[in-house]
C-alpha cells in the first residue's frame, strides 16, 4: 500500500476510479455516444439493492429536449426564489440550485433519476414507509455510484445532482414521473481538471472495537 498525493491508501482492493473520481463543474461541448451512454447506465442495473426491489429508473435527456426540461427546471428555481416556496428553511441554498442550473445547461448529457417506489417528498409517510424509502434511496445511492465510477472508468466527467428539489413538482410533472425524483447526472467530457476535495480523517469516521 502506499498513499497518493490527497493522502489517500492506494491499496490493491481500492480501484482507481474511487478515488480519482471528481464531481465535474465543467464540460466540453462534445457529445456522448449512446453506446457509452447505455454501458454506464448498465452498471447501474448490477447494484444491490433492497430485497431486490431495484427502484430505479433513469431518463436521459439530450440536445432540445434537455433545454426544454432545464428551462422548466429554471422556472421552478424562480418560483421557489419569488414565492409558494417548498423548502422556506433552505432558501440559502438557491444560488447553489442556480449555479447547478448552469453546469446542467453545459454537460451535453443529463440523467434524471426516479425512485418508482417513492412518493413525492413534500406529503407525509408513515414510519413504514419511511424505512422503505431509506432502503430504496440507499439502493439507488449504490446504482448511481456504480454509473459514476463506469463514467470515470470511459473517461467522462459526472455531477450528481440533488438540487432538483427546489424545483421538484415542475420536473415532476415535466418529465411525467410517478414514483419519487430523486435527482439527476449531469454527464460529459470534463473540461476541468480538480485536486480532490478533502475528506475526513479515517480515525474519524471509522472505529474498531
Ligand atoms: C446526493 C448528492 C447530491 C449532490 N448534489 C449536488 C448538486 O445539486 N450540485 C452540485 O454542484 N454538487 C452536488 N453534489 C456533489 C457534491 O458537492 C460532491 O460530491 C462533494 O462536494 C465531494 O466532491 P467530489 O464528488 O469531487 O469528491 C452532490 C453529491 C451527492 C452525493
Amino acid at each position: 500500500m502506499s498513499a497518493n498525493k490527497s493522502g489517500v491508501v492506494r491499496g490493491e482492493t481500492i480501484l482507481k476510479e474511487i478515488i480519482e473520481r471528481r464531481s465535474i463543474r465543467k464540460y466540453k461541448e462534445k457529445d456522448v455516444s449512446k453506446k457509452d451512454i447505455e454501458q454506464i447506465l448498465k452498471a447501474g442495473i448490477y447494484a444491490p439493492s433492497a430485497k431486490n426491489r431495484q427502484p430505479w429508473k433513469y431518463y436521459v435527456y439530450t440536445g432540445g429536449k434537455k433545454d426544454n426540461l432545464l428551462e422548466c427546471m429554471e422556472s421552478g428555481l424562480i418560483r421557489e426564489r419569488d414565492r409558494d416556496k417548498l423548502l422556506p428553511n433552505s432558501q440559502y441554498g438557491l444560488p447553489d440550485a442556480f449555479n447547478t442550473l448552469r453546469i446542467m445547461r453545459e454537460a451535453p448529457v443529463l440523467i434524471i433519476i426516479e425512485n418508482t417506489n417513492g412518493t413525492s417528498p413534500y406529503v407525509e409517510i408513515d414510519t413504514d414507509g419511511r424505512v422503505t424509502e431509506i432502503c430504496d434511496t440507499l439502493s439507488i445511492g449504490a446504482s448511481v455510484q456504480n454509473i459514476l465510477l463506469t463514467a470515470a472508468e470511459l473517461g467522462y466527467g459526472t455531477l450528481w445532482i440533488a438540487n432538483t428539489c427546489f424545483a421538484y413538482n415542475e420536473l415532476v410533472d415535466f418529465i411525467g414521473i410517478k414514483g419519487q425524483l430523486v435527482g439527476a447526472i449531469s454527464l460529459g467530457i470534463a473540461n476541468e481538471i480538480l485536486a480532490p476535495r478533502p475528506r475526513k480523517d479515517f480515525a474519524d469516521v471509522v472505529e474498531f472495537r
